[in-house]
């Protein structure tokens, strides 16, 4: 009896010692509806989240135990996902078509994860059928904890500004446009926080004082030069990486992408424009913010600020990007204590996107395979050793083919904790940005022309950019680097999003091998079932 009693108590410690238990919960009630603004000049319907366009921010710290009970309020089943958001071992979280059935209207969900080993700029947004172009986004910060070194003095205040570019059209009306092979034609304009020109958004800071500014781009499929009139910005971040703290004039911001500079309010006082301003484009777009010094009475000039031109600056600047090898993240170690460059590569995926017709329909595609959007969820179908029934493991080859375009539900089987590179080819004429849920990537290089073995000379092997995202240039080549530790089903696609809709997508498939919780966490509680799998529902513990 004493001994039961002993061993009773040895595993209520062990429970209670576990790291997800003592971190702390947020909590956050959305309800997500319609709503009526008009940024552009001209009232539209938007999709709102409590009443706010853009969405709430949400403000959390490393290893926080981040919980969303999501109401739908709109006359449509969604998603949310959480970009550059790891979810380790947690893709039952991801808010991807793929990983989750969508919420119904009238229906709700609860987000539950944990921003584990992450600090950094990242941002939600609506992952399903084109509700990105209605709104329904926000950022989402993660802090530093308390004891662990940040490379900068705190700043007097962090700013988060959203810029994207942005149609005048409903996302009804623009995925009706794409249903019909038509493309969704050139932006309405640019904004910032949801604002631009008389009614912009007010960054107000204090003379003297320096500010932590959060940029993302939640556009469609626009890239944005960022820059703040009279001010330089200092580098400090992306997408979860300290970097080497360099001074910019302005910055690319591709679609998809975050970044964090540092801004000293150190001009004469008055206010000055903050400008995002479309890239490579025929037109320029361009949305406008307000950096406020308190006290000021002289508003802003209307002096247009222009921007850079060309693809060799965004290149060059690309390249500069560097991790502070010496700074520390999530955790106390130094960054660059993890030596990716000294990791064999074991498998190579060249990824060359396309535009074409499949039966008179307009369609991307990835390697000939444009991805067919499946009504079960692909995790949910591969719990249930159903994945055959719902989708094609064996479509894509891993290089370029010559051949005709074809429709499938194109999943992509990788091998746990393996070390691959995914080079991005772009032969077409456009930027491209892509996007892979569930990983921090290594950005290791780009350049003009055709990527052959050789190319990898000029990867950065010491101290590239770990991050989520990263831009092709037309007729380039992008290449990237990773570990294939997240055990799960992870979105890999464009982020330009008519491109995603009309099929330029996969979903990478990373199995546990031995099925160990150790690996991946148990399918939750709360998980709605659908498509195939409907009838499963309130599932028995996996054995
Ligand atoms: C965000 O959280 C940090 C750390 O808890 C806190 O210091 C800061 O004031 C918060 N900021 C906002 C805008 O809530
Ligand atoms: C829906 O919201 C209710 C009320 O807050 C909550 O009890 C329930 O768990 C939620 N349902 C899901 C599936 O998250
Ligand atoms: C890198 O981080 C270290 C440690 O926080 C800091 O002292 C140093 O100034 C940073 N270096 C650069 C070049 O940004």
């Amino acid at each position: 009896m004493g001994r039961f009693t002993l061993f009773n108590f040895f595993l209520l410690s062990l429970l209670c010692t576990s790291g997800l238990a003592e971190n702390p919960y947020r909590y956050f009630t959305w309800k997500v509806t319609y709503g009526t603004v008009s940024p552009l000049g001209v009232p539209q319907e938007v999709i709102m989240i409590n009443d706010q366009f853009p969405g709430p921010n949400i403000n959390s710290t490393t290893n926080d135990n981040i919980v969303v009970n999501v109401f739908n309020q709109l006359d449509e089943p969604f998603l949310i996902s959480w970009n550059g958001v790891q979810q380790r071992k947690n893709s039952w979280q991801d808010g991807m078509p793929g990983t989750n059935c969508p919420i119904p209207p009238g229906g709700n969900y609860t987000y539950q994860f944990q921003v584990k080993d992450q600090i950094g700029t990242y941002f939600y947004f609506l992952s399903t059928s084109f509700h990105k172009a209605a709104g329904g986004f926000g950022g989402l910060r993660v802090n530093s904890r308390m004891y662990i070194p940040v490379p900068f003095d705190p700043p007097a205040e962090d700013y988060t500004l959203l810029i994207g570019d942005w149609y005048t059209k409903s996302h009804k009306e623009l995925r009706k446009r794409l249903d019909d092979s038509k493309s969704l034609g050139k932006p309405c304009g640019v904004l910032i926080n949801g604002r631009t020109g008389k009614n912009a958004e007010t960054l107000t800071v204090e003379p003297g004082k320096t500010y932590r500014i959060r940029i993302s781009n939640v556009g469609i499929k626009t890239s944005l030069n960022f820059r703040i009139e009279g001010h330089a910005l200092l580098l400090v971040e992306i997408e979860g990486s300290h970097t080497v703290q360099n001074v910019y004039e302005s910055l690319d911001v591709h679609v998809g992408q975050s970044y964090s500079v540092l801004v000293t309010a150190n001009q004469a006082v008055k206010d000055y424009q903050i400008v995002a301003s479309t890239r490579f484009t025929k037109y320029i777009l361009t949305g406008t913010a307000v950096l406020h010094y308190s006290g000021a009475t002289e508003g802003v000039s209307d002096a247009a600020l222009s921007g850079p031109t060309g693809v060799a600056f965004s290149l060059n600047q690309f390249r500069s990007f560097r991790w502070n090898l010496t700074a520390s993240a999530a955790r106390p170690n130094p960054q660059g204590s993890y030596h990716y460059g000294s990791i064999p590569i074991v498998r190579t995926i060249k990824l060359a996107s396309s535009i074409g017709k499949i039966e008179g329909k307009l369609r991307y595609a990835i390697n000939g395979v444009s991805y067919k959007q499946a009504s079960t969820p692909l995790k949910l179908a591969d719990y249930y050793e159903m994945g055959k029934e719902v989708w094609c493991d064996k479509c894509m080859p891993d290089s370029p083919p010559e051949e005709e375009m074809k429709e499938e539900t194109n999943v992509v089987d990788g091998v746990h904790r393996d070390f691959i590179e995914i080079v991005f080819e772009n032969r077409e004429k456009t930027v491209q940005t892509w996007h892979l849920n569930g990983y921090s990537f290594f950005a290791v290089g780009m350049s003009r022309g055709t990527w052959t073995p050789e190319s990898r000379n000029v990867y950065n092997l010491f101290d590239a950019i770990s991050r989520s995202n990263i831009q092709v240039y037309p007729k380039s080549w992008s290449a990237i680097l990773l570990t294939t530790d997240n055990a799960g089903m992870w979105s890999l696609r464009s982020e330009i999003w008519e491109r995603q809709y009309l099929g330029q997508q996969l979903y990478l498939r990373i199995p546990s091998p031995v099925h160990s919780l150790r690996d991946e966490y148990d399918i939750p509680l709360n998980t709605p079932h659908c498509g195939l799998v409907a009838n499963k529902g309130e599932p028995t513990k996996a054995d």
